[in-house]
């Protein structure tokens, strides 16, 4: 467990990240969570796409934010095809209002695109206030942001990690996984300022598989990083789930009282309750975090 989150810390050194807190007594109410992993291929995105899907059905503005730069995969599984991504926007071709694209259930989506998030970095000052500008925008008519974002210690998906107000760290119950999420963990408790980290346990076989992991990452967590880590709850391996994947038709939507259907929607309720002091900042700056990772100018 020591040597992943090593070998990140020396790649955040490497890449001069700094991620500044936010600033005290910010504006906006809209919360926004990022979906992590250590490991790949955990459920990351089946888990932000249902999520979206369970919050916009419990009377929430929802908007699912695609940062996984190498598949635009919440689309794929949505079974939409979006005509333009946030490349898009970060080469000036289109506003991040015109990509917005409604999805199933009311939630709106912003599409990746392969490579955009390197192109923050690299944006003009112009741009950049333009590109806030327009994120100001959104956040107005949104509660809550999910981010979907790649696995483990690649600075893109650090970047909307350490930004990110809360984390949802998904793990399954193997070994590496649970060793991967651990590493991820670190970095958080490393680079965050009181981070607010939850563990979701994905593809149990039985409940107590899950708990068991679930507890040992808490307890890892506390007892090593002196870190209260909430381990929220598990999703059962199911093919329900699989199938869903296959239709391109989230599990909510295809089966909603399957056993995946029905954990997804009871940790999607345990996750809106779980409120806190640091929910409260904007998500500009969570934008402005994000690009000054890249070795923007805030
Ligand atoms: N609860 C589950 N039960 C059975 N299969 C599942 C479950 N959750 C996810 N899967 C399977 O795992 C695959 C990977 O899921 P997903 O794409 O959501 O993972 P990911 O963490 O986003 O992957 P990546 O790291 O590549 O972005 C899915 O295609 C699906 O087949
Ligand atoms: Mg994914």
């Amino acid at each position: 467990m020591q040597d992943q989150a090593e070998r990140l810390r020396e790649l955040m050194g490497k890449i001069g990240a700094s991620v500044p807190e936010a600033p005290q007594g910010a504006l906006s109410r809209c919360r926004l969570i990022a979906i992590t992993s250590g490991k790949g291929g955990v459920g990351k995105t089946n888990l932000s796409v249902n999520f979206a899907l369970a919050f916009a059905k419990l009377g929430k503005r929802v908007l699912l934010f695609d940062a996984d730069m190498g598949l635009a995969n919440v689309d794929v599984m949505m079974g939409i095809v979006p005509q333009y991504t946030l490349l898009n926007v970060l080469r000036g071709q289109k506003t991040l209002s015109e990509i917005v694209v409604e999805g199933p259930g009311g939630i709106r989506l912003v599409a990746s695109g392969s490579g955009g998030v390197q192109e923050l970095a690299d944006l003009s000052e112009g741009q950049r206030s333009r590109f806030l500008e327009a994120i100001r925008e959104l956040q107005v008519d949104t509660d809550v942001i999910l981010v979907d974002t790649g696995a483990g210690l690649h600075r893109n998906v650090m970047a909307f990690v350490l930004a990110a107000q809360e984390v949802v760290v998904v793990t399954t119950p193997e070994p590496t996984a649970l060793m991967d999420a651990y590493g991820m963990i670190k970095i958080l408790y490393r680079e965050k300022k009181d981070p607010i980290v939850r563990v979701i346990v994905n593809m149990a076989f039985h409940q107590a598989e899950a708990d068991l992991a679930g507890k040992k990452l808490s307890l890892l967590a506390k007892k090593f990083l002196g870190l209260e880590v909430d381990y929220l709850g598990f999703i059962p391996r199911d093919p329900a789930m699989i199938r869903a994947v296959k239709e391109q038709n989230p599990v909510l939507l295809s089966a909603p009282m399957s056993p995946a259907g029905m954990s997804l929607n009871r940790l999607a309720t345990m996750l809106l309750e779980e409120r806190s002091k640091h929910t409260e900042n904007s998500l500009t700056d969570f934008f402005n975090k994000v690009t000054h990772f890249f070795g923007g100018k805030s």
